[in-house]
């Protein structure tokens, strides 16, 4: 018995010496000194063992045990300290390579244009107010002077909510929200989403309008085509040449649509212009006293003048953008180059 146990012992330390991985040296341990192990086994064989013999058969169990259970300690301290190294080693960071690029995002060619056209419009005196984009019909047509059943709600192809609410579509809603709460002097811009069923190359169901709202005493077109000549050769350079063409709107009287000469031809007459020179690029008028007596303004004191623009057709003119779907299309290869 004595000799199977210093067998043992060799076997158990060249399996051991063999040993590679983890696992291995662990499955010698169970093999060995597990419950099941041999030396486990050997010892309780003891009984079969000579009575002179057993102290010196326990003693050298216990050494065997004692043995083995250190070496294999050390091998899986050893394996444990190996595999750290390894790792150490292959995830080595190398601090002098090159950090990864940060990419900046850029301001929307629509936002730009809208900050530059506020901008120019704040040194006039104008400030900026919001109003809602789920609008009541009563603001966006009724109190604007376009009654149900009136021709002119045709010019707009409506989005309805329900009944009596509607996504707005246009901003001049907000010239109503403004004049019900505070009384003249007035001058407000305000910017924002607008609503139409409509798409193809220049319509989007959404695009963007900024609305103008100036009531005092004694103000004339005069006023306002001097403002908008100055506000539209700010935008597109001293050298542009407008026109003021009489126009239809069912809240302003007289009313006027404002062309550009054609930022392509500069009025010869091209593709972008349709071969007429001119580009249409705002709606505007003098506020109808209609408009006044909803919101309780003297029509007798008070006069003013409105207009309202396209956010993305001015950006498309101003930056040579032939369809207007490339806005809201998120495309990085676009929205870079501004
Ligand atoms: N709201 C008009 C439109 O969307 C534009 C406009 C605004 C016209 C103000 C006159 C005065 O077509």
């Amino acid at each position: 018995m004595i000799e199977d146990l210093q067998e043992l012992e060799d076997k158990a330390i060249a399996e051991l010496q063999e040993a590679q991985t983890e696992d291995q040296i662990l499955s010698i341990r169970t093999k060995y000194l597990g419950r099941k192990g041999l030396l486990t086994g050997l010892l309780r064989n003891i009984s079969q063992v000579p009575d002179a013999q057993k102290p010196l058969f326990g003693k050298r169990c216990n050494e065997v045990k004692e043995l083995l259970s250190a070496r294999i300690e050390e091998k899986l301290l050893y394996q444990f300290q190996q595999k750290k190294e390894d790792a150490l080693i292959k995830e080595k960071i190398d601090v002098t390579l090159p950090g990864r690029a940060v990419k900046y995002g850029r301001i929307h060619p629509v936002v730009q244009v809208n900050m530059e056209i506020c901008s120019i419009l704040a040194s006039y005196g104008f400030s900026v107010v919001e109003g809602p984009e789920v609008e009541l019909d009563y603001y966006n047509f009724e109190a604007l002077n376009i009654p149900k059943d009136h021709p002119a709600r045709d010019m707009q192809d409506t989005f309805y909510i329900e009944e009596g609410i509607v996504l707005r579509t246009h901003t001049s809603p907000v010239q109503v929200r403004v004049m019900e709460k505070i009384k003249p002097p007035v001058r407000i811009l305000s910017p924002g989403k607008v609503y139409r069923r409509d798409s193809d190359i220049s319509h989007t169901p959404m695009f963007h309008q900024i609305e103008g709202l100036l009531v005092e005493e004694r103000v004339t077109f005069g006023d306002l085509k001097g403002i908008l000549t100055a506000f539209l050769k700010k935008v597109f350079g001293d050298d542009t040449k407008l026109r003021f063409r009489p126009s239809f709107f069912p809240f302003t009287e007289p009313s006027a649509e404002v062309d550009i000469i054609c930022v392509m031809c500069k009025g010869k007459g091209c593709r972008v212009c349709s071969h007429s020179g001119w580009l249409e690029i705002l709606g505007a008028g003098m506020v109808d006293p209609e408009v006044f007596k909803f919101v309780d303004y003297d029509y007798e004191k008070y006069n003013g003048f409105a207009f309202g623009l396209g956010l993305e057709r001015i950006a498309m003119l101003k930056y040579g953008i032939s369809d207007i779907r490339l806005f809201f299309e998120n495309d990085n290869r676009f929205l870079k180059q501004f």
